[in-house]
């Protein structure tokens, strides 16, 4: 069992320490799919309102369902399709306030109302995208964008 001292008392706290919580889940640990399982976990229990924590891997030119925590979700993605084609596709941040406006959003679950994805790259290489869904609409703002920025960089490294 692991547990963290977070401080969720304001974002840049909350996304530091889980930076640092992931940093010690994952250190020294070279089996990707552990360290995904653990970051989707990880996520879900520290950051409020969501109802889809979890991970999508390009796998021979398309985005294959991984580690996650929710509920089970749509297995292959093809780039430029949805919210994480498109975020790996361009390989930028989609922070989207409200997913029914989205051109080409996939409902994995009707519950999400409002998403974040974010690509992870290593060494110009797309590895994945680290995909998280909220009931709430415009559940994410920036400051989450740049926290799960930062634990993607940390994970390219790590899977
Ligand atoms: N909504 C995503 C699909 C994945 S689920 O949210 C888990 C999309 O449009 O790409």
């Amino acid at each position: 069992m692991y547990d963290f001292a977070i401080d969720a008392s304001d974002k840049p706290a909350l996304y530091r320490d889980l930076l640092g919580a992931l940093d010690a889940l994952t250190a020294g640990e070279p089996d990707a799919v552990a360290n995904m399982a653990n970051a989707a976990a990880l996520i879900a229990q520290y950051l409020p309102d969501l109802n889809w924590s979890g991970f999508y891997r390009l796998v021979e030119g398309e985005l294959v369902l991984g580690p996650f925590i929710g509920k089970p979700a749509c297995i292959r993605i093809p780039l430029g399709q949805g919210v994480c084609g498109t975020a790996a596709s361009t390989r930028t941040t989609q922070l989207v306030d409200d997913v029914h406006a989205f051109p080409g959003h996939i409902a994995c679950d009707a519950d999400s109302a409002s998403e974040l994805v974010v690509p992870i790259v290593r060494d110009d290489v797309l590895i994945g995208v680290i995909d998280l869904d909220s009931p709430k609409v415009a559940r994410f703002d920036e400051e989450d964008a740049r926290g799960v920025e930062a634990l993607a960089a940390m994970l390219a490294t790590r899977l």
